[in-house]
């Protein structure tokens, strides 16, 4: 390989960190206005009436827009349609971040004023704020409160626990999380002779085909531009849209542009987070450590509306048994809805709240059947030519015991067991602890999403040799242009400082579905791939009879293009090229192998690949004060091939440290069904300063015959390993198995 898996510098490093690139807030058209939201600010109720008179009569204000105002339909939903985009009167108000209008003003200042104007009343009703609560279906949020449901039946499940040695019985739960992207949610909507929406969004087609239905006009009429995004995390999946949908609106009725940037206290108030779950778990083992059987009742809070979380539900019962072979499994997902904040797409989708119930219980396993949890481990790992819990027969790229290996040897596992016992055995008031987490990941949307599946890219060789890229997918930060101009620069040998990869418009290019389920380098790599691969084949075409020399007598590298003993530039021969009418532009198009998978009962190929990761903290506990550090990491993910080496570590850096907040600090609170945690001065996320002095990661590259390269995915693994490594070395530190995220320290504190 001549570039791919090696060091490069990032593409778009230069124009973020000199504040060169354009986020939604940078852009500014003309006789704009500016948008604020009316919410209701009361978790249940009916909207018994709104009145915007007194509003619109404030100079300044340009328009006020109510449900009486959309021309299309009027909800929103991706799997139902339960969620109004404004709420009608006689209608109910669902959770404080409901919208009941919404303000087009000549400036912000004017539409902050004539939102205090807006009257309305609202009849409350008593609402529902706990999965329990939800479960008992007394008070409803909807018709019913467990409103989906999802299954695997796999094997004999009574027998596996009838003839077990071991059987462990446990109660997890687990808290939300914020995405805290660096952005807020922002849109710039122009309404003219067609709409262009400026939007920070991970899924500009979600957006184009949502406000198309808003509008009820034409996705012809809408192009969807997505601009600079500063992190999503799966934040923006879904929620742009009913961002994007309020600016369109109020643009499409002033026929002037509006711009509606989010502070981060309505960001925090409307929309999605990572689900809390509390769930059930019994598991059997024999005395070797070997799993019989698992049955597992989880719960998601989906809050007020169902958005995303029938298809979060899905990996989370795929990922419910976690990385091993287990042959007999009962396992129910219930989604329950309450009068909260409407939860959705976060960095491993439904995952890595089972991940942690599933991790700990091997812990406590390996605890009391005496076996290290490394062994317990290594002795259930899934390999080639074993099945998953879904039965899904693996063939290839399993390199889920070369991880465990990896972590092992590279932190000397044997000698740092003894060193922290030394530790233990000196320090009465600091303890420190060890904890294992091995997972797996579904690579791309998988069985419950192949209609999706799909992707596409644009490569243009200009004329002096340059690269312009439009891919379907979208850069938000993890790195996605630089994986992809790899890939091209790889097969054209064009350096990187030569090539481009813009920004996805929705009208110039095919839908590529969503970006999200960590798809892009699988997906778009290999579109871009098809695309490059086409383009240099049209090259050689001509450049053979040209030199009249035989194809494979010409090689593309390092910038240059050797013919024979001949050496060009890779410039000099692209303008060759484009001077005979060469075609220089080519389009590719990716889609997966069809999958089988029966939805009845959850068996079969969920995933067309599966990425693997083991992690090692090593943490200290002061038990006087609940002081938790996390001094260590060792991880190690098998991705098939690394494409973007520091691209990659990146991702790994920044999951773990995403997934240590998730465990350690990130504790969005409520009060009388309305958060009280809006901004980070009370919704604490990590610093540079909580972040490990050792961080050790480490790649296993099993070739997945399908990726582009061998290729997989790890965008969200790279933080799905990090909670029950960390969980389970607390838990080890203080003596006492915890089974609740975030972890508070009242119980590491607590005597018992
Ligand atoms: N990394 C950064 N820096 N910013 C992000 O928003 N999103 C995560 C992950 N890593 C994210 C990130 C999520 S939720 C997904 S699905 C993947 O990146 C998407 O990118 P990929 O498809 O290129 O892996
Ligand atoms: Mo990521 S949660 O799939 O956007």
């Amino acid at each position: 390989m001549n570039i791919i898996g090696k060091k490069v510098i990032r593409i778009d490093a230069k124009e973020k960190a000199y504040g060169i690139s354009k986020y939604a807030s940078d852009y500014y058209f003309p006789n704009m206005l500016y948008t604020e939201v009316v919410y209701a600010d009361v978790p249940h109720g009916i909207l018994e009436h709104i009145d915007i008179s007194e509003a619109e009569k404030l100079p300044g204000v340009v328009k006020i827009a109510t449900y009486k105002d959309v021309p299309g339909t009027n909800k929103f939903g991706h799997v139902i349609d339960d969620m109004f985009f404004l709420v009608p009167e006689g209608e109910k108000v669902r959770f404080e971040g409901d919208v009941l209008a919404i303000i087009a003003a000549e400036t912000p200042e004017i539409a902050k004023k004539a939102k205090e104007l807006v009257k309305f009343k609202i009849k409350e009703l008593p609402g529902v704020f706990t999965i329990d609560d939800a479960i008992k279906n007394e008070v409803l949020v909807h018709e019913n409160n467990v409103a989906f449901t999802r299954k695997i039946r796999r094997g004999n499940v009574e027998n596996a626990f009838k003839n077990a040695d071991l059987i462990i019985k446990e109660t997890f739960e687990t808290g939300y999380q914020e995405h805290a992207y660096l952005e807020t949610q922002g849109v710039v909507a122009n309404y003219s002779d067609k709409l262009e929406l400026y939007v920070s969004a991970q899924c500009p087609f979600y957006v184009q085909k949502d406000v198309s239905k808003i509008l009820g006009i034409d996705l012809k009429d809408i192009n969807v531009i997505q601009t600079e995004t500063g992190g999503g995390f799966g934040g923006k999946e879904d929620v742009p849209s009913y961002i994007a949908s309020k600016a369109a609106l109020l643009s499409f009725l002033t026929k002037r542009p509006v711009k509606l940037i989010y502070t981060r206290e309505m960001d925090i108030k409307e929309t999605s987070k990572r689900h809390p779950s509390k769930s059930f778990y019994e598991v059997s083992f024999n005395k070797e450590g070997k799993i019989l059987g698992v049955k597992a009742k989880i719960y998601l809070d989906m809050g007020a509306y169902s958005t995303l979380s029938p298809i979060v539900m899905y990996r989370t019962m795929v990922h419910a048994c976690g990385a091993y072979s287990v042959d007999n499994v009962k396992v129910d997902v219930y989604g329950v809805y309450t009068n909260k904040v409407p939860c959705g797409a976060f960095r491993g989708f439904g995952s890595p709240q089972v991940l942690m119930a599933m991790e700990s219980m091997m812990d406590i396993a390996a605890k009391k059947l005496n076996i290290d949890p490394f062994d317990i481990r290594m002795k259930n790992a899934l390999e080639k030519n074993k099945q998953t819990a879904t039965g899904h027969l693996l063939t290839e790229s399993v390199g889920a015991k070369e991880t465990l290996k990896k972590v092992y040897e590279a932190s000397n596992y044997e000698q740092l067991k003894e060193s922290v016992k030394k530790f233990n055995e000196s320090n009465l008031l600091k303890k420190q602890g060890l904890g294992w987490a091995h997972i797996f990941y579904g690579v791309s949307l998988g069985a419950g999403g192949q209609f999706l599946d799909g992707a596409t890219a644009m490569v243009n060789v200009q004329s002096d040799g340059t690269v312009a890229i439009m891919i379907g997918n979208t850069e938000m930060g993890q790195g996605a242009k630089t994986t992809i101009s790899i890939i091209v620069s790889e097969i054209l040998g064009q350096d990187l400082s030569k090539i481009r990869v813009l920004q996805p418009q929705t009208l110039f290019i095919q839908d590529s579905g969503p970006t999200v389920a960590s798809r892009t380098t699988f997906f778009s790599g290999n579109a871009v791939k098809i695309a490059t691969e086409k383009i240099k084949n049209n090259m050689l075409n001509f450049l053979g009879e040209y030199f009249n020399v035989k194809k494979d007598e010409i090689k593309f590298k390092d910038g240059f293009v050797y013919v024979n003993d001949k050496k060009f530039s890779f410039n000099e021969i692209a303008m060759l090229c484009n001077n005979n009418n060469v075609k220089l532009s080519e389009t590719g198009w990716y889609k997966t192998p069809k999958l089988d998978f029966n939805h009845e009962d959850g068996v079969g190929e969920a995933y067309v690949t599966y990425s693997y990761a083991t992690q090692l903290s090593l943490v200290e506990v002061d038990i006087l004060t609940g002081k938790i550090e996390l001094k260590k990491v060792w991880v190690c993910h098998d991705i098939g091939k690394v494409i973007n080496l520091d691209g990659a570590i990146g991702q790994v850096h920044g999951g773990v440290i995403q997934g240590m907040g998730y465990v350690l600090f990130e504790d969005l609170k409520y009060k009388d069904g309305k958060i009280t945690t809006k901004n980070f001065n009370n919704y604490l996320i990590p610093t540079i300063k909580d972040i490990p002095i050792e961080f050790y990661v480490d790649f296993v590259e099993d070739s997945f015959s399908e990726g582009p390269f061998g290729a997989k995915g790890l965008g969200e693994p790279s933080l799905m390993s990090a909670p029950p490594s960390i969980l389970n070395a607390i838990s080890a530190a203080i003596g006492k198995q915890l089974n609740k995220i975030p972890v508070s320290i009242e119980e590491i504190i607590k005597k018992e």
